[in-house]
């Protein structure tokens, strides 16, 4: 299948996104954990999940109308305090290191200023190379917990330091 990608963007997911995005999420179950389908469809139902699609190319069209492909997505939840919990970001193998993960995480940045909230936070497994994209997103980490299978650092990304 020829797939492009043309200037992603970054949008609030529909329902039709629901089964790429379930499909990402069991191609990176060792990182995320197991996503049921349940979570997707609530996260898209409460406008708490974008996604980056991808283009089909034109030639394919006919034959690939109803298959559309995530390059990434990020579910996350927004507190009634002052704070958004990212559950869970991820960008496809193949669109990696483009600036996709940094321009999702942008908009769950911004959606988080636009709610009035000041904290952004995340658990991840200290041994997953995702710590590095988070540092280099200017995100701290604000302690180790010990995790029911495994440590995690908790990372926190504070809008008003930024
Ligand atoms: C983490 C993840 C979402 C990053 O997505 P991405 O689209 O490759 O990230 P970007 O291209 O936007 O990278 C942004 C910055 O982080 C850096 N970065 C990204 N991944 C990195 C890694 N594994 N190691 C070191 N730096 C990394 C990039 O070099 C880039 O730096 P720069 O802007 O200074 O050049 C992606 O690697 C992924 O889906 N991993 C598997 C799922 C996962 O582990 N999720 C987190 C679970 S806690």
């Amino acid at each position: 299948m020829n797939v492009q990608l043309v200037s992603p963007t970054v949008e609030m997911a529909r329902m039709e996104h629901l089964p790429a995005a379930k499909r990402l999420a069991d191609k990176h179950k060792r990182e995320l954990g197991f996503i049921n389908q349940a979570m997707l469809q609530k996260a898209i139902e409460t406008d708490s999940l974008l996604v980056t699609t991808l283009a089909i190319d034109a030639s394919e069209a006919e034959r690939v109308r109803t298959e559309i492909e995530l390059a990434g997505f990020i579910h996350f939840y927004v507190r009634r305090d002052s704070v958004v919990t990212l559950y869970s970001i991820v960008v496809a193998q193949d669109y990696r290191q483009r600036g996709l993960g940094r321009r999702l995480f942008a908009e769950l940045v911004r959606i988080a200023c636009s709610r009035g909230k000041t904290e952004i936070r995340l658990k991840c497994p200290i041994e997953l190379p995702a710590n590095a994209f988070y540092k280099h997103l200017g995100l701290k980490i604000a302690r180790v917990e010990e995790g029911k299978h495994r440590p995690l650092n908790v990372w926190t990304y504070t809008m008003h330091n930024q």
